[in-house]
């Protein structure tokens, strides 16, 4: 051990409690858990750092060969991937997709804090991952209120592992957290660790009326914000965004879409101009405003020279699609269009509506779910967000 990884071990927890306190993330409240539960502890041997506010991962730390590095990384306010494409990738570099991670500090504490629990409540976890929010659960509530639900076996097993040997002893559930976990129902708190493109009913079902959901939302486009849902009576549930999140998708519902090469390229179709810039579209609120009005719509870009690029659109049903082009410095962009559904003027007017409200914010929308479907809303449930007719 040298010097530097002594100065981390000792100073890192302080200084990043610090730090998240600074900026309003980790509460008094949650202080305690924060100090009992440290998050070293939780933090497999090898990882990828990531980085704070990016979908970006560096190369593999493995502890015993980078010490240093391996400390600095888990008390650094960011993500850590700890698994890749389900286990299958353990190499250095990067695998295809990221599938389990500890999460970033901020965004931990941030979704404890929206879960507003309180002494006695039983809490739900879906996505135990590397156990750090189970453990943190469990130090706040006691072992017997906290129930927490892994897909992945390799995770789960080793999550339990960490978890026990830092003295707790939940409920730990291998499987598919979309089901929920009826014999530990009714709870009081479901807490989500990935993402989800519609919320399960069965969660709502589970939640006794006045009990909350917190879980990352995000529509089939792009973009995703953490829901604060407030279950009521009947099977619904309804409340706020409260902040953009990127977690990884609950298995079951990753997005599986369509090649290219499904789509004909056909004869036909319309060509015309626009002003607004494909670069105007693409940052993650745009793509969750824009996901929101326009369900069925995905998107993938095609880098060309000095900046350019081509924006596909293409609906999952596969009947249309469209391409829009950026170039730097010009005015206007080149447009086609194919298929029944004109793809870019759909999106232009989904982008438009957003415009033409101010421009509002991830914590200006909310959802409410129902047995019959899932609706968002601007500023109150009363004011739907138009969804295009398909
Ligand atoms: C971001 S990690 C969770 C972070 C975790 N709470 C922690 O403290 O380290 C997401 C986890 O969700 C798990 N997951 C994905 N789909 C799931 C499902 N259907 N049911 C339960 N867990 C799932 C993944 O395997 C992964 O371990």
């Amino acid at each position: 051990m040298n010097a530097y990884d002594v100065d981390v071990q000792e100073a890192g927890p302080q200084a990043l409690a610090s730090s998240l306190m600074e900026s309003g993330a980790l509460q008094s409240n949650w202080l305690p858990a924060y100090e009992a539960v440290p998050r070293h502890l939780f933090v497999p041997d090898v990882i990828w750092p990531g980085r704070a506010g990016m979908n970006r991962q560096d190369d593999r730390v493995i502890r015993s060969d980078e010490p240093d590095d391996w400390w600095a990384a888990v008390y650094r306010d960011a993500p850590i991937t700890t698994q890749w494409d389900d286990g299958a990738y353990t190499g250095p570099g990067k695998g295809r997709m990221p599938t389990c991670s500890n999460s970033m500090p901020t965004m931990v504490f941030s979704m404890l804090n929206a879960l507003s629990v309180d002494t006695g409540q039983r809490v739900l976890e879906i996505g135990t991952g590397t156990g750090w929010n189970a453990a943190l659960l469990c130090q706040r509530l006691g072992s017997e209120n906290v129930m927490t639900v892994e897909v992945d076996e390799a995770n789960a097993r080793d999550a339990r592992e960490r978890i026990r040997g830092a003295g707790f002893h939940p409920k730990c559930i291998v499987g598919d957290g979309a089901e929920g976990y009826p014999p530990g129902a009714p709870y009081d708190r479901v807490i989500a660790t990935c993402s989800i493109g519609s919320v399960p009913l069965t969660w709502i079902e589970q939640t006794r009326p006045g009990g909350v959901i917190v879980a990352p939302w995000g529509p089939t486009y792009g973009g995703e914000a953490v829901a604060r849902l407030t279950v009521a009576d009947g099977g619904t549930a309804s409340g706020p965004f409260i902040g953009s999140s990127a977690f990884m998708r609950l298995r079951q519902q990753r997005k599986s879409l369509p090649p290219k090469s499904a789509y004909l390229t056909g004869a036909g179709g319309t060509r015309s101009r626009t002003a607004l810039s494909p670069d105007d579209v693409g940052d993650w609120l745009h793509m969750f405003v824009i996901g929101l009005q326009v369900p069925a719509l995905f998107c993938r870009v095609e880098s060309g020279a000095d900046g350019a690029y081509r924006l596909w659109l293409y609906d999952t049903e596969v009947t249309s699609w469209a391409v829009a082009d950026y170039e730097k410095g010009r005015i206007e962009y080149d447009v086609a269009q194919y298929g029944p559904r004109n793809l870019w003027d759909e999106l232009e007017t989904a982008w438009r509506w957003w415009d033409g409200r101010g421009r509002p914010g991830f914590d200006r929308f909310g959802l409410t779910v129902t047995p019959d479907g899932e609706t968002a809303w601007l500023d109150s449930p009363d004011s739907p967000v138009p969804v295009t007719e398909r």
